[in-house]
């Protein structure tokens, strides 16, 4: 049965100039243990569908259900199965790595000593055993990314959600955390939900593609379905079937709805 499903989920913004349709209806099935890649250009509407699915954005249309609680109703439900790493993490900057993992640890209610062990069980597979008494904000931007995805696990949840998690990443840290990605759907059959605007990340890493544009999805399918279908030709490659589908760059049209 699958982890997430959205039925028109929308989210529209009151602004000075008028509404901003965000989110124009969004249908989505996640099934059990996938890797999901939600891809899009600069403003498609991703962030605000995992802001909404993360019930940190109340809907203004649709319905989800996420990990089996239905959003609306059970926001609270939904919470305690879901770990959220935000495009912008959010860390004092004074307080030590080892503080930061177990106050979380203690805001999901762990004793203070399993806090404790989940601190330093996450330092060690996040490669951060050597920082755990540096202070936040002394953190380069890749152990802070890396900090930010530990903090995201620390109550194992069954879908995690990941918002642009290798920006700024050097290509060794990279690939560690396509390891680490990969390891959490292999080892503990988690459920993976991640943006990027990392073509090569998306192709190596998702097992499936879901192509948002102006707050629809354009596409979905596999890598190679999506290829095959939108790229042009059989050499063709993510990039090309991406610029196929949304276009280069603004100003650009509305484009109809696509559908494989
Ligand atoms: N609080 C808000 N008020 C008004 N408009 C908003 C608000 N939040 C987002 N938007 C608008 O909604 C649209 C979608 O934004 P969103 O952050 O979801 O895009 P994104 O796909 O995550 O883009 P990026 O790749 O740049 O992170 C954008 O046009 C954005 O300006
Ligand atoms: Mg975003």
């Amino acid at each position: 049965m699958a982890v997430l499903t959205t039925s028109g989920l929308a989210r529209a913004f009151r602004t000075k100039r008028g509404p901003v349709e965000a989110v124009r209806g969004i249908d989505l099935t996640v099934e059990p243990g996938e890797i999901l890649g939600f891809l899009g250009p600069n403003g498609a509407g991703k962030t605000t569908t995992l802001r909404m699915l993360t019930t940190l954005l109340p809907p203004t249309g649709g319905t989800a259900t996420v990990a089996g609680h239905d959003l609306a109703r059970d926001p609270a439900g939904v919470r305690r199965e879901i770990g959220y790493v935000a495009q912008t993490g959010g860390v004092d900057p004074t307080v030590s790595v080892r503080e930061e993992l177990v106050t979380q640890g203690r805001l999901y209610r762990l004793a203070r000593g399993r806090a404790a062990a989940r601190a330093t069980e996450l330092a060690r597979d996040l490669g951060l055993a050597d920082l755990l008494d540096r202070p936040c904000g002394a953190l380069s931007g890749g152990q802070r990314r890396r900090l930010d995805i530990a903090l995201g696990l620390v109550h194992r949840p069954k879908i995690l959600f990941l918002d642009e998690p290798t920006t700024g990443l050097d290509p060794g840290s990279r690939a560690d955390l396509w390891d680490l990605i990969r390891a959490l759907r292999d080892d503990d059959g988690m459920t993976v939900f991640l943006t990027t605007h990392y073509l090569d990340e998306a192709d190596a890493l998702a097992d499936r593609l879901v192509i948002v544009d102006h707050g629809r999805v354009a596409a979905e399918g596999t890598s190679a379905e999506l290829k095959a279908a939108y790229g042009g030709s059989p050499e063709a490659t993510l990039q090309d079937t991406f610029i196929a589908l949304t276009g280069r760059g603004t100003p650009r049209p509305d484009p109809a709805p696509l559908t494989v």
